[in-house]
């Protein structure tokens, strides 16, 4: 199988900057629970749970943190809740299954702004809007360089935060936060034969708080959602954090009906998630992020950690409260869990009664059928190959790591997919062609490196399949030409920017 990648390096300044990526192979928990939103009681709509074992209504840091409590994740100091809703099937004819979530969770810890500081304990935070149904910009993103440099519309930026990236592993891979609704179904069926992967990018920089009372003001995303300048007050540089979650839908591939988030939502809009810091210490997770800033990105590679199999993560559950016996998550069952009622857009959606909250009966909300004007979302071609989106930092996670001249940049692709019996070694496929970003940027010379140099190899499973992720090296001489004003120009020669997707 054959890779590409498409690196850049833009004005160079020197930054220490590096990421890892937590695994959480499992879920602790899939229910109607959400200490953040509903501290105490039945949440709105189902989530998948990853992470700490102390979770539950009233989860807080120190449940999270208790002695002799579990995590799902590799890392056993990292007792963190990391929580998404949960995505369904919803038949034509009003019956819902859950979608096969696939490899747990994936929670990176990416260092884009400089001199990251740790979570403290007690922190938490919320990205996303549940009530969005409607993604109001062009699809793709304009270029990053015409975006504000000022970050005060976080509206816009909240709206770019989440990706709905297809998966088709015998293709070269979607760019990360590419498409920020959900696909159309028929696209689906299409073009990803492996899944729907969703992403989503917390804000990084925060105001010192540790909560707000949206539980979402006390943190901000900088200009250009992964990296850029943080708004006024919020200095503090916290770890980009994003979350990779992949669902099964090919399994659906040809039946007639929908994807639906568990809170209601076909577009895509309103995706969201949340984060509860359940690390041992702020103290210790400082010194990985101080410590920890191998390019590999591997866990393994960070000697601070004490890492534990994922058998024994998996054994890792958090008591399901009993009123939420009879939920029925998985199905088939009659509409979402439970009573959730779908609101198409693309007017925002609005507060529904919460089965079972405080006396409310569990009783039926009629299923709507959509409505005739309801779009479900753009039908482009697979686009995984577009050097010019890829160019950006569109072209998904940057991981923008310590240079000095010659621009010499590191990124991470997926290199294919080759099926593999459940444990055993890989043959390493190396990344082999590059492409060359055009648009407003002007490369000199062609770059060279058509065989870039493989740094590393990583992998993750999927089912008995194997994916090699591999990190290359690669040198590029590039000279950005801003198309606009000095004001862009200012901008994009602040900012180095390595592309990378996986
Ligand atoms: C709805 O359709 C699905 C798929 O054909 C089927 O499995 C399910 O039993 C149907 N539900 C009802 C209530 O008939
Ligand atoms: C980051 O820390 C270094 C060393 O303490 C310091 O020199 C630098 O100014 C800091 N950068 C920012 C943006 O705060
Ligand atoms: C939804 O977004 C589109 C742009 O994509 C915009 O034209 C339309 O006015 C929006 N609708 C609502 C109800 O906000
Ligand atoms: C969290 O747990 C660790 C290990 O058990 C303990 O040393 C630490 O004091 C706890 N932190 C807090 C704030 O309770
Ligand atoms: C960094 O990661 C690479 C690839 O995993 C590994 O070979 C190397 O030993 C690591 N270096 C350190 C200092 O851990
Ligand atoms: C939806 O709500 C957001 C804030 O939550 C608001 O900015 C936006 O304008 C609303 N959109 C519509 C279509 O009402």
């Amino acid at each position: 199988m054959r890779s590409q990648a498409a690196f850049i390096g833009l004005t160079l300044v020197s930054s220490v900057a590096a990421f890892w990526r937590m695994p959480c192979r499992s879920q602790t928990g899939v229910g109607r629970v959400d200490p953040i939103m509903d501290p105490g009681q039945i949440a709105g709509h189902v989530h998948t749970i990853h992470g700490g074992g102390g979770f539950g209504f009233d989860a807080t840091y120190e449940t999270l943190n208790a002695t002799g409590s579990c995590t799902s994740c590799e890392v056993t100091q990292d007792h963190s809740a990391y929580w998404t809703p949960a995505l369904y099937f919803l038949y034509d004819n009003g019956t819902s299954v859950k979608v096969e979530q696939v490899g747990g969770m994936l929670a990176y810890y990416l260092y884009y702004l400089q001199n990251v500081t740790a979570f403290p304990e007690g922190f938490q935070m919320i990205a996303g809007n549940d009530q969005l149904r409607n993604f109001s910009g062009p699809f793709p993103d304009t270029d990053l360089s015409s975006w504000p440099t000022d970050p005060t519309d976080q509206f816009f930026l909240e709206q770019r935060a989440l990706g709905f990236n297809c998966l088709n592993y015998a293709k070269d891979p979607e760019p990360s936060l590419y498409r920020h609704t959900m696909p159309h179904k028929d696209y689906m069926d299409a073009n990803c034969a492996d899944g729907l992967r969703l992403e989503l990018a917390f804000p990084s920089c925060g105001n010192g708080e540790l909560d707000s009372t949206n539980h979402k003001s006390h943190v901000a995303y900088p200009s250009l959602v992964k990296e850029g300048n943080c708004p006024e007050g919020y200095d503090t540089n916290y770890p980009f954090l994003f979350f990779e979650t992949i669902w099964a839908t090919n399994a659906f591939a040809g039946e007639d009906g929908r994807f639906v988030l568990s809170y209601g939502d076909t577009t895509g809009c309103g995706y969201h998630g949340d984060f509860i810091m359940g690390w041992k210490s702020q103290d210790f997770l400082q010194r990985a992020l101080d410590e920890c800033t191998n390019q590999s990105g591997e866990i393994s590679d960070c000697p601070l950690f004490d890492i534990q199999d994922d058998s024994i993560g998996a054994q890792c559950t958090f008591p399901m409260p009993d009123v939420l016996a009879d939920d029925d998550v998985m199905g088939p069952r009659d509409g979402l869990p439970v009573d959730v009622p779908i609101q198409y857009g693309p007017a925002n959606a609005t507060e529904y009664p919460v089965a079972g909250q405080s006396g409310i009966a569990t009783s039926s909300i009629a299923l709507s059928s959509a409505p005739s004007t309801f779009s479900e979302g753009p039908t482009l071609s697979y686009t995984a190959a577009d050097p010019s989106v890829t160019s950006t930092a569109l072209g998904g996670i940057i991981v923008d790591v310590a240079t000095s001249g010659g621009g010499r940049t590191f990124g991470i692709t997926h290199s294919g997919s080759q099926s593999a019996p459940s444990s055993t070694t890989f043959a390493t496929e190396s990344s082999s062609s590059v492409a060359v970003p055009s648009s407003s940027i002007t490369t000199a010379p062609e770059p060279a490196a058509a065989s870039p140099d493989v740094v590393a190899t990583s992998y993750i499973t999927k089912g008995n399949e194997v994916i090699e992720m591999a990190i290359v090296e690669v040198d590029v001489t590039v000279t950005a030409t801003p198309s606009t004003g000095s004001k862009h120009k200012r901008h994009v020669q602040k900012h180095q920017h390595h592309a990378a997707r996986w």
